[in-house]
């Protein structure tokens, strides 16, 4: 019998968090403590072998190569989709109007990899489905009143949030010895 392939669209999460968990201050802006050279590296890379970008409309990454990437930007003002009128590569979409994969197939985005990029409601409405979250920390840096990463955050740390949503911790990987900073893969147990 012929096998039929369906195109599956991978999801990876990436942030990266002060050793208390935190992405932004409490003006909910990503302080330059958090703008780390090693992490900027690997972020800029993640993003170059992306296929998608996913964010909300406050958190498009700050990079040369971001008009080229096509992106769909989480946002209220629309009710389903629509067409950014700034920026032809991206799409508006409200999960409250239809489902994620509908605006992938609008898009034209059903295979390859998505790259959601926060802040921290979106990265809670992926929690079930990544398939490996990328999970940068700072240590030396704490934002006691800042925004905490993710939904339950900090009331549990972002290791525990994800533990909790089936993900496993893999090997860490010094990402900026100056400044003590590490990634974590956390790849779903299937
Ligand atoms: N440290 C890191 O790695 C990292 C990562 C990501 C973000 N950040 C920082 O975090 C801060 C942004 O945080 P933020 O909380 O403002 O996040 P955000 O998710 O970028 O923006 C929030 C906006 O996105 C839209 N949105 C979010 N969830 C939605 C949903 N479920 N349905 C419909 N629309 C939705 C809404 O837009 P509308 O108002 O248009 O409806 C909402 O006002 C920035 O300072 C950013 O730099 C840091």
């Amino acid at each position: 019998m012929a096998t039929i392939s369906v195109p599956v669209l991978r999801i990876e999460g990436f942030v990266i968090v002060s050793a208390d968990g935190r992405l932004a201050n409490a003006r909910n802006v990503m302080p330059d403590d958090l703008k780390i050279e090693g992490d900027k590296r690997f972020f800029t890379a993640a993003l170059e072998r992306a296929d998608l970008i996913v964010h909300g409309r406050h958190s498009e990454e700050e990079q040369a190569n971001a008009p080229k990437r096509r992106r769909i930007i989480l946002t209220r003002k629309v009710e389903a989709t629509a067409p950014d009128p700034a920026n032809p590569k991206a799409l508006l979409w409200n999960p409250a109007g239809c489902p994620f994969e509908t605006a992938c197939g609008e898009i034209g985005v059903t295979s390859g990899s998505a790259a959601i990029i926060g802040g921290p409601g979106v990265f809670g409405m992926f929690m079930d489905r990544y398939d490996t979250f990328w999970l940068s920390v700072a240590p030396r840096v704490r934002i006691p009143d800042g925004e905490p990463c993710f939904p339950g955050v900090p009331d549990r740390s972002p290791q525990q949030v994800l533990a909790g949503h089936g993900l496993r911790a893999g090997e860490a990987q010094l990402i900026d010895a100056a400044h003590d900073v590490s990634v974590t893969p956390w790849r779903r147990v299937s």
